[in-house]
């Protein structure tokens, strides 16, 4: 399933805010159309990726520690529609409430990763930008339910370009956390791309160890429409070999693209 690395690696509905639709959390009583949350717009298309003159030669490269992407403790797990979580009832072990402003109550972390979350969002604040936590970790069973509301309301193929199956959700790893506008306006929205708040995340994010996992106009490679509001925690050395080859991890990180399930997953 791996690629070769690329040089340049060098490396619902739950979300019950008041009037606001989200592709990340269950179909529970939200009238919201799903044709809103489909707007194609977004801040975040990534940039193209091309061949450098300067790019070196394998004599030049310096060793890269090779990162651990198989791990669901490792920072670098990579998880996606052909890489889920293993075992599937994965739970980190070191689950922290971040300290910040949020949707809801109890959100949790990985510790370094609530960490960076505080950095980025004080950085945000900083600027002038608010910036509010609307979902982080979430276990095998209640991505169960979120992704079955999904189902139930759209059907299995919509579903699967919204939301993951448990097992297979980057926020099962306690790595992963959707961010909205303090003033609540395009939460889990395709517009909060264009929003000041998901502008500023698109281009400060990966100063602070995160990354825009799901991109616009890489689909096909991620297996997701776009989600500017949805944040990985990597590091800053490594969100760096993300977001310089084309902000797509599964490209930087030398996977093949996973547009779609294995015959293994069961919805
Ligand atoms: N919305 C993302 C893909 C998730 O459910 O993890
Ligand atoms: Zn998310």
């Amino acid at each position: 399933m791996r690629g070769a690395r690329p040089l340049l690696t060098l490396s619902v509905l739950a979300l019950l805010l008041t009037g606001c639709s989200t592709t990340d959390e269950p179909p529970i009583g939200s009238a919201t159309d799903r044709a809103t949350v489909a707007a194609t717009d977004s801040a975040t298309a990534p940039p193209t990726v091309s061949a450098s003159p300067e790019t070196p030669t394998a004599s030049a490269v310096p060793d890269e520690p090779e990162l651990d992407h198989d791990s669901p403790d490792s920072l670098h797990v990579l998880v996606n529609k052909l890489h889920p979580l293993d075992p599937a009832d994965y739970a980190p072990q070191d689950l922290h409430g971040p300290d910040l402003p949020a949707s809801k109550a109890g959100m949790e972390l990985r510790e370094e990763a609530a960490g960076a979350a505080e950095d980025l969002f004080a950085a945000a604040a900083a600027d002038g930008v608010d910036l509010t936590l609307v979902s982080a970790y979430r276990s095998y069973g209640y991505q169960q339910s979120t992704y079955g509301g999904w189902v139930e309301r759209y059907g299995q193929a919509e579903a699967d370009r919204i939301s993951a199956r448990p097992g297979y959700s980057e926020h099962q790893t306690g790595l992963a956390m959707d961010v909205g506008a303090a003033d609540g306006a395009c939460t889990l929205e395709q517009c909060f791309g264009d929003t000041p708040e998901g502008a500023w995340v698109a281009e400060h994010a990966a100063e602070h160890g995160w990354i825009i996992r799901y991109p616009d106009g890489a689909e096909d490679v991620t297996g997701y429409s776009p989600e500017p509001w949805h944040l990985r925690y990597v590091g800053t050395e490594a969100a760096a070999g993300v977001v310089q080859p084309g902000g797509v991890l599964e490209t930087a990180w030398g996977f093949a693209p996973a547009p779609d399930y294995g015959p293994d997953s069961a919805p």
